[in-house]
């Protein structure tokens, strides 16, 4: 069977998602991998408790980012973010309000630090509800372990949770 036109796109704070976007990207074969960043990060403590806060209140950020304003060609996206408060990071709320998906199956993985991913699928309803307003359809996403907040999770872990999850997700 012909392989869609996939594409990974990701936000990381503290690099799990970021080693983990790229051993998925090695298994998977995908070239098209794109970085999200924050244009004004926000370190140190108060940083952290902001940052939880606006990801709790579904703020979205102004991002920077090479992906195209329009999925266009890219009949897959893998779109790979931390959990912040058990919801996704404002960075990708803000990718989501940019980007023009009509015609795109998302495919959502999101990292944390909760092994038993507890309340994720409210985090997922809401991320489904902005891909919809985007023109696109969330097809279907998995919850990976990541590490403790600001800790960086070996990289033999981080390939463990994704040789797990890439089945459940029909991803070969
Ligand atoms: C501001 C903040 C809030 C977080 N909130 C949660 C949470 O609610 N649940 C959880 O399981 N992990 C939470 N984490 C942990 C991250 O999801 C985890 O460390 C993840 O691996 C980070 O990915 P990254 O290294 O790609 O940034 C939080 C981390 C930060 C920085």
């Amino acid at each position: 069977m012909k392989k869609p036109n996939r594409a990974i796109a990701y936000f990381s704070r503290s690099g799990n998602t970021r080693s983990s976007a790229g051993i998925l990207a090695e298994r998977l074969s995908v070239s098209a991998v794109y970085p999200i960043t924050e244009v004004r990060e926000r370190r140190g403590f108060r940083g952290f408790i902001m940052n939880g806060f606006d990801a709790l209140r579904g703020k979205a950020v102004n991002i920077k980012t090479t992906f195209p304003e329009a999925a266009g060609e890219i009949e897959q996206l893998i779109l790979m973010t931390p959990v912040w408060a058990g919801h996704v990071t404002p960075a990708i709320n803000g990718f989501l309000e940019r980007t023009d998906l009509t015609g795109t199956q998302v495919i959502l993985i999101t990292v944390q630090s909760d092994p038993e991913f507890k309340g994720i699928e409210k985090a997922v309803s809401l991320v489904e509800k902005r891909i919809i307003k985007q023109k696109g359809v969330l097809k279907q996403s998995a919850a990976m372990h990541g590490s403790a907040p600001g800790k960086k999770a070996d990289r033999d872990h981080l390939a463990a949770e994704i040789i797990r999850i890439c089945p459940l997700l029909n991803l070969e």
